[in-house]
């Protein structure tokens, strides 16, 4: 298993540009299931999870032609199953975003369930009750999701829409029954639907196939079902994923515990508002550029609480990354994390470097500034390796982060990005 092996203490500067969002890429991916014509999508991050998606398309019989980031064109023409196998799924839950195209478009599907992950058992019972307020027999059995929609009586096939009322927000969620109401009969209307950008990318991508909806990127979204979609990308524009805000704010965080001034290129300012009111506040200098958005460290830190929330409000996925910014910050910081019950796995690990660190239940104080050394460390998920790699920077010494597997499953080419900002960190094949 690799690692990198990082020389700190350093000062980052420069400028990076970052690419498409790896959870706007994902649902993408599967809207090309909506249609028999060809769908091209620009700007796919070159990641792992990218190409576990490919292959579990792909594995439908869906052809796929052209490498991310580069152009990548789908045909979804001539499906050979609609079975996302455990295999595929166990790696990346992001597969059940499968199931709502397959069954709006094949009314049948078998999915196998994505089980749970180191930070949360990560349930997909909202999921389902959607699918079966929509018409679809739902029948969990041997570890796998069994749906389809019976050919005769009411439904004839075809899903219903229906008022889908989720009890908390759900991203893949509300992406799911985003996608299969395209193609419902009647309309389907979210409400409590969730609000990343995400979202809206994808709402933007299935309105240029065809889809007719509103309400994106707002708490409630209606959908009027079509007979059929089109597809984009032959004879007009590609769809362009919208850029990655979480790897946004990871290399801006980087910068910031560096004490460093980094750029990011490609970068929308607008979808990381609470983040980047967080970084103010916490003493970082922070610029919104045209395209670009960048952060200035040097000045001491302060520190600083943060509640993650659904969006608008502070992402989960740059929780991690602003605990380790933190511990180099003058008093102590409350971190709550609401979203899921298991996302501090990052902090056993930073209190190897030093770091003081207190977790009772979704709260976690961190006390500094406390001066890091390095050591060896073990990522645990995409966002904790993260948050390592970034107090890795800071600290005194080496630090070893084992198990980066993780960081190249939603960050694409981080040991180049982060050498090109002058980090010394090598990555060793394990
Ligand atoms: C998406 O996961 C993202 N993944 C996650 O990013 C992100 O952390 C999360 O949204 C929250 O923003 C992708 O988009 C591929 P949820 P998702 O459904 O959709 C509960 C990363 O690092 N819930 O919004 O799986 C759930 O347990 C990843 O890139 C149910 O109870 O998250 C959680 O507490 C990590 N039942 C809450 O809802 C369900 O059926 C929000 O989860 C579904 C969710």
């Amino acid at each position: 298993m690799d690692a990198f092996l990082i020389h700190g203490p350093c000062r980052l500067s420069g400028s990076i540009r970052i690419g498409g969002a790896k959870n706007a890429a994902l649902p993408a991916l599967t809207a090309a299931l909506l249609t028999s014509q060809k769908v091209v999508l620009a700007d796919l991050p070159a990641v792992a999870d990218i190409r576990t998606m490919k292959t579990l398309l792909s594995g439908m019989g869906v052809a796929i032609s052209g490498e991310e980031p580069s152009d990548v064109t789908l045909d979804a023409g001539a499906l050979s199953s609609t079975e996302a196998p455990y295999d595929l799924v166990r790696t990346m839950r992001a597969s059940i975003l499968v199931l709502g195209p397959l069954l709006a478009r094949f009314g049948e599907a078998r999915v196998s369930l994505p089980g749970g992950c180191a930070i949360g058992v990560r349930p997909v019972d909202l999921h389902i009750m959607a699918f079966e307020a929509m018409g679809a027999r739902v029948a969990v059995e041997k570890g796998y999701i069994h749906a389809h929609i019976s050919r005769v009586g009411l439904h004839k096939g075809r899903l219903s829409g229906s008022v889908i009322r989720f009890p908390n927000p759900t991203v893949t969620g509300t992406e799911n029954v985003l996608l299969a109401a395209t193609l419902a009969r009647g309309r389907t209307r979210i409400e409590n639907a969730a609000r990343e950008p995400e979202v809206t990318d994808l709402a933007e991508l299935l309105s240029r196939m065809g889809a007719v909806i509103r309400g994106a990127g707002t708490p409630t979204i209606e959908v009027e079902g079509v007979e059929r979609l089109g597809g984009l990308g032959i004879d007009t524009s590609p769809h362009a994923i919208v850029p990655d805000r979480i790897e946004t704010g990871t290399y801006l965080a980087a910068g910031a515990i560096t004490g460093g001034d980094v750029r990011v290129d490609n970068a929308r300012a607008d979808h990381l508002e609470a983040f980047l009111n967080a970084l103010s506040d916490a003493g970082v200098w922070v610029e919104r550029g045209e395209g670009f958005v960048r952060a200035v460290g040097g000045a001491a830190l302060r520190a600083r609480d943060i509640v993650t929330a659904p969006h608008p409000g502070y992402p989960t996925d740059l929780q991690a990354q602003f605990l380790a910014l933190m511990t180099q910050a003058e008093g102590t910081s409350r971190v709550v994390e609401t979203i899921f019950e298991n996302r501090f796995l990052h902090a056993g690990e930073l209190s190897r470097l030093g770091a003081e660190i207190a977790i009772d239940g979704n709260t976690a104080l961190v006390r500094g500034p406390r001066r890091l050394e390095g050591a060896p460390v073990t990522a645990s998920d995409l966002r904790a390796s993260a948050a390592l790699v970034l107090a890795g920077l800071a600290a005194e010494g080496e630090t070893l982060v084992r198990r980066i597997y993780h960081l190249d499953r939603g960050y694409a080419g981080m040991h180049e990005k982060l050498c090109r900002l002058g980090a010394r960190v090598e990555r060793l094949a394990g």
